[in-house]
């Protein structure tokens, strides 16, 4: 089966240096011996959670340099301090209205975000009690916390990290940019009235897809969309049976605020349209966007787009209301990027020229406008929300 027909990575850039070779060894060993314990099928979520978090080995346990130009990607915080601004100014109207108001933020990269976020909140005059940092990586969290010095020494004192979801309930803002796409998906292939749970094995030295008959859920599930959505034989795609669950333990100690949500993805209906054939995995290896998840298992970060009406069921089923679904590009437009980017140039034309060039890359269709969408989960919480204020997609959840 072809793995997907985004662009394949050129042989003169997969060469890897000796200690990555070794780190890639270890990984592929200890998949072998997860496939043999599976009699030869290892499904794809547990494949991709292996890749991605096995202790010391994953992509997001061990120690490759992920994000920036050295790295693999680049997210909008790394793009402009613009985003940030706006996520601040966000928070900032959500915590008006709470005395003691706590940011955790999931998943925190290099800590751009968090020293973005909280630099504006201070110039509003709007900073949390706390800023909590839910970070599954023992490096990241390095780099975290040697940013957030430099940039920000002041406010550091403000700044814990947690291992696991906060036990004691908060009040304030959640926010989670790029982490739900990396969340283990499983893969399926639909065939005339029947689900294959697709799963991964070795083949005469080479990963390679296999297929099992589906469980009843996710064969209930294709059973749905395939109907609703027409899809064709041979149909592969992707569901993330983990998102719920997830969502609702992260977001459980919050009594009174805002979950923001930031990702790539689409509204179901258009995420399973029949010309998406080969689904949504996308991988990032130095810089690269490409779709095959078997390059470097340990050593390139893997994802899949986002189902948004996946999201907000999970919302409604953890007793949050779905304040707010939009583009990016409208999130921060009502959050008003044009008054930030005259903010941070201050009447300088060379600095405003630059940050416009900055925005087009967040905001334009072509770049992360379209593409990445804002959801807003509330409870106990009357605000309006200006990310939300131009444009409502709530309607093609
Ligand atoms: C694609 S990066 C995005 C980083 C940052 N939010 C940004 O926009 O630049 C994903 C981040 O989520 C973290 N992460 C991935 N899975 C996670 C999980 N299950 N719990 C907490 N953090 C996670 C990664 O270590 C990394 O910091």
């Amino acid at each position: 089966m072809p793995h997907h027909d985004t662009p394949t990575v050129p042989e003169r850039e997969l060469a890897l240096g000796l200690a990555a070779a070794a780190h890639a060894a270890r990984v592929e060993a200890g998949l072998r011996r997860q496939i043999d314990a599976g009699g030869g099928f290892l499904s794809f979520e547990r494949f991709m959670d292996y890749a991605l978090y096995a202790p010391g080995l994953g992509y997001y346990s061990g120690g490759a340099q992920k994000l920036g130009k050295d790295g693999d990607f680049t997210t909008a915080p790394e793009v402009s301090r613009l985003f940030g601004a706006c996520v601040a100014v966000q928070c900032a109207e959500v915590m008006a209205s709470i005395a003691q108001p706590v940011v955790l933020e999931i998943g925190a990269g290099t800590g751009r975000l968090a020293v973005d976020v909280l630099t504006r909140l201070e110039s509003l005059g709007a900073l949390p009690a706390r800023y909590v940092i839910l970070e599954s990586s023992a490096d990241l969290r390095d780099r975290q916390r040697r940013l957030l010095e430099f940039c920000v020494p002041h406010l550091r004192p403000r700044v814990d990290w947690v291992d696991g979801p906060p036990a004691d309930d908060f009040e304030g803002v959640i926010i989670a940019n790029e982490v739900l796409d990396a969340l283990p998906v499983a893969r399926f292939r639909w065939s005339a009235t029947m689900c294959e749970e697709l799963g991964v094995t070795r083949a005469g030295g080479d990963w390679a897809y296999t297929a099992r008959p589906a469980g009843p859920t996710l064969q209930a599930l294709c059973d749905q969309w395939a109907a609703a959505y027409a899809w064709d034989d041979g149909y592969v795609s992707e569901y993330c049976p983990r998102l719920a669950a997830w969502t609702s333990s992260v977001t459980r100690a919050l009594r009174r605020g805002t979950v923001l949500w930031l990702d790539y993805g689409l509204p179901r209906a258009h995420y399973y349209l029949p010309e998406r054939h080969e689904g949504t995995l996308l991988c990032h290896f130095r810089q690269r966007a490409h779709g095959d998840p078997f390059l470097y298992p340990g050593l390139q970060d893997i994802t899949a787009w986002v189902d948004f009406t996946a999201l907000a069921e999970s919302g409604d089923a953890a007793g949050f209301e779905i304040a707010g679904f939009a583009t990016q590009a409208l999130f921060l437009a009502g959050c008003g990027i044009d008054r930030e980017m005259q903010h941070f140039a201050g009447g300088d034309p060379a600095l405003f020229a630059r940050l416009a060039n900055e925005a087009r890359q967040l905001l334009m269709p072509g770049e992360m406008g379209e593409r990445f969408k804002a959801m807003a989960w509330c409870r106990g919480l009357s605000t309006e929300l200006s990310g939300f204020s131009l444009q409502d997609l709530r309607h093609s959840l």
